[in-house]
């Protein structure tokens, strides 16, 4: 069994983008330019190792569509980034701040290194390297970065300094970052909180709620930890989690403050006492109800889609489920709800700080989570709305939606935009 990628990130995107298009009728002139990104950068970062010998990276920053506003997207540190994925998530970002109606459009980044083999000073040579070559490219009405696979809090305090450097003080020009440097409350959960509210929201729509269902937990870093803790928190019983260290199962439910213990402690989810230890490349496939994909892209494939056994996906990664592996899940009676909502709250609260950052106004928490809850709800029934239209499952739903409310705002902005 293949959890490789068969279609490639930026085909499976621009796929799902041309289903979409052909649903609302878009001429082709109009399809062009909405799928074509409006900027490609690649750079090359060398800097000096700890022993002092030199190393090269290349970074991107891939700046997709502004029709709808500044672009925003986050930058991901991994060893498989290259040009094509990052395209596809920039584009991704473009339909996910539409979907959620932010005045956003979209941008991703990256640097191809795997951070685990970076020490904490390289790695923030290597993230001021980075923001030395694109910073004349984003600004805070332009481009805004924030966190994504691989970065962090302390990844944007590192960015917003060298960018502070050329430019002044500019708290707004990265998301996601520390508290106690321009960071919003309740940034940190965010996207698991959203993913969390788009779960229940459509388990409602089908009679059920989170305590009543098993879970499965692909990936346990900021989003996946997360998830775990706020389903485990209403009641719900997860029952295996997986992340780069390995696998772990309980039918009983694994006790997530404990296990979040023992993975600060272990830095790895293995020989947990509360589970058994199996094979992660069983994950996608283990029984369960909700299966909950928060790792890498491209995992659920049209070969892994046949032995899936969930009844519903909630893609809280970006990307994990391919178009092909849409038409078996589809046949199977599995219903996905698609990344470009299901993990929209890390924006959305993005949104929310850079919003805080300009206004030069800290909110609290507790409006934080309610305009948190607001949008995700308004979305699930505007997507919702959709599927009523065209007659279409909710990832051509949420693209019709997306895809639409860009094509309006490109079209009235006229082609100069
Ligand atoms: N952080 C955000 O705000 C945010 C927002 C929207 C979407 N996402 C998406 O969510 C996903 C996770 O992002 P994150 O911020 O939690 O990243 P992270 O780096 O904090 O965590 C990634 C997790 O995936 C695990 N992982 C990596 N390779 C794996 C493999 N082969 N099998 C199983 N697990 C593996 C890692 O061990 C880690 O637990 C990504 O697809 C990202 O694009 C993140």
């Amino acid at each position: 069994m293949s959890a490789k990628p068969i279609l490639n990130a930026l085909e499976a995107t621009n796929r799902n983008f041309r289903r979409a298009a052909r649903l609302l009728g878009l001429d082709s002139m109009l399809q062009t330019s909405l799928m074509i990104p409006f900027r490609e950068v690649k750079v090359e970062c060398t800097i000096p190792k700890d022993d002092g010998s030199l190393v090269s990276y290349i970074g991107y920053r891939i700046q997709h569509d502004n029709a709808r506003g500044p672009m925003k997207g986050g930058i991901r540190y991994h060893h498989e980034v290259n040009l094509d994925e990052i395209n596809a998530l920039a584009q991704l970002m473009t339909w996910k701040t539409a979907v959620v109606d932010l005045p956003y459009g979209g941008a991703k980044g990256g640097i191809n290194c795997n951070p685990k083999d970076l020490s904490p000073s390289e790695l923030e040579r290597l993230t001021r390297t980075f923001t030395q070559k694109i910073h004349d490219l984003i600004r805070i009405n332009t481009d805004i970065p924030a966190p994504d696979m691989g970065t962090n809090a302390q990844t944007m305090a590192w960015i917003f300094d060298e960018y502070s450097k050329f430019h002044g003080n500019s708290l707004p020009i990265v998301t996601g970052k520390p508290l106690h440097l321009g960071g919003s409350l309740g940034r940190e959960a965010a996207t698991g909180r959203g993913v969390v509210i788009a779960a229940e929201a459509l388990l409602a729509e089908h009679g059920k709620s989170l305590k009543d269902l098993t879970f499965v937990i692909q990936g346990f870093g900021n989003v996946g930890s997360w998830v775990a803790r706020l389903i485990h928190k209403s009641g719900g019983k997860i029952i295996a989690v997986s992340d780069i260290t390995g696998a772990i199962k309980n039918p009983d439910g694994i006790d997530i403050p404990k296990l979040l213990k023992h993975k600060e402690k272990t830095l790895s989810l293995k020989d947990f006492t509360g589970a058994d230890n199996f094979d992660p490349a069983q994950v996608l496939v283990h029984e369960c109800d909700v299966l909950i994909p928060c790792a890498l892209g491209g995992v659920i494939n049209r070969e892994t889609a046949k032995d899936v056994k969930a009844k519903f996906i909630i893609e809280a990664a970006n990307n994990p489920t391919d178009p092909e592996a849409d038409e078996v899940l589809l046949k199977k009676g599995v219903v996905v709800l698609p990344d470009i909502y299901a993990n929209a709250g890390g924006v959305t609260v993005s949104y929310f700080e850079w919003v805080q950052n300009i206004q030069g106004f800290m909110w609290d928490e507790k409006r934080i989570n309610y305009e948190l809850q607001k949008y995700m709800t308004k979305a699930f029934h505007d997507i919702k709305d959709k599927c009523k239209t065209f007659d279409c499952n909710l990832r051509m739903g949420a693209f019709t939606l997306g895809v639409e409310r860009v094509a309006r705002a490109s079209t009235l902005r006229g082609w100069e935009a």
